[in-house]
């Protein structure tokens, strides 16, 4: 596996793989890579000739106070999980690199349909330093399909909604959710977790599943089972940032007789921010 920092070094190794029609996966992450990075690794390693991944830490997608400065980094680790597998070149620059002139954000991209609503109420700048990186990175790797998880919901609708905006010739596939033997979707934040809040954490995912399996069997009072969910994650000492029944193809707010939805929360507990989300087909 190759690594490289420099912008000008991936970009001929780019070129040069694109000049003997080999077809380019690519799956961006923020590292401390676990399990369900490395499936989108698998996924992007199945579809592809070659496979991209970086890891950089955006500055511009953390708010003030937020976890930037002791965001987990395991290089080495992560540098052996990738070799593991069978990554083609990992691209990890520097802030400097990606933004030369400081990590204030100068031209950026903005999904305003996205930007303010459930994690982005709470985080606001959130996505737009998300969009504006992505579509950087985009740009650098010219990739043919790039590999998002599903556990970010909203931030894979915001990539798809400005690689359809900005016409950038990439296919998004979304990966599933890797979770932990007890359900709790695997991600780096868990790490912030004490004994006590991890033996907790699983409450949310087992209250999703409990919602979708009332909105399956016909439920249609929406403000009610939201009500009830809520209620159980502070029962269970988590305290909710929010959690909502919301239409699975742009996040707008459900109808009774839409078929496709999404049940998207973010709860406090302890010093992690957790997210999950399960989806719902109702005939
Ligand atoms: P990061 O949190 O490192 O996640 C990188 C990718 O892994 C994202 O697409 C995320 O959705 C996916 N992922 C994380 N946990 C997952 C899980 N349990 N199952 C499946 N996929 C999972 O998301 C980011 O980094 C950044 O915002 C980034 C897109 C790299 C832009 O900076």
């Amino acid at each position: 596996m190759q690594i490289l920092t420099d912008i000008a070094a991936l970009r001929a190794q780019i070129a040069k793989w694109r000049r003997s029609g080999e077809h380019i996966g690519f799956v961006p992450t923020m590292g401390n890579l676990h399990g369900g990075h490395l499936k989108l690794v698998d996924e992007a390693r199945s579809r592809s000739d070659r496979v991209v991944v970086s890891i950089f830490v955006n500055p511009t997608q953390f708010g003030p106070g937020e976890d930037y400065q002791g965001y987990p980094r395991t290089w080495a680790a992560d540098c052996e999980a990738l070799r593991d597998h069978d990554a083609d070149l990992l691209f990890a620059p520097e802030v400097d690199a990606l933004y030369p002139d400081g990590a204030g954000l100068r031209t950026c991209v903005a999904v305003p349909a996205l930007n303010d609503i459930l994690c982005g109420a709470s985080r606001p700048g959130h996505f737009t330093g998300v969009a504006t990186v992505v579509t950087k990175l985009l740009n650098l790797v010219q990739p043919d399909l790039a590999v998002f998880g599903l556990k970010d919901y909203q931030q894979l609708l915001v990539i798809r909604r400005l690689v359809r905006d900005l016409h950038l010739p990439v296919e998004i596939v979304g990966g599933a959710i890797a979770r932990e033997s007890d359900g709790l979707a695997m991600s780096s934040r868990n790490a912030y977790l004490s004994e006590e809040e991890r033996r907790r954490a699983p409450v949310l995912y087992q209250t999703l599943q409990a919602l979708a399996k009332r909105l399956e069997a016909g439920a249609s009072d929406f403000g009610a089972l939201v009500d009830e969910g809520l209620g159980e994650l502070r029962r269970a000492g988590l305290e909710p940032d929010y959690l909502e029944i919301r239409r699975a193809a742009d996040l707008g707010v459900a109808a009774i007789d839409d078929t496709a939805l999404v049940i998207p929360a973010a709860v406090y507990l302890g010093r992690a921010r957790l997210i999950d989300n399960v989806r719902v087909h109702r005939s």
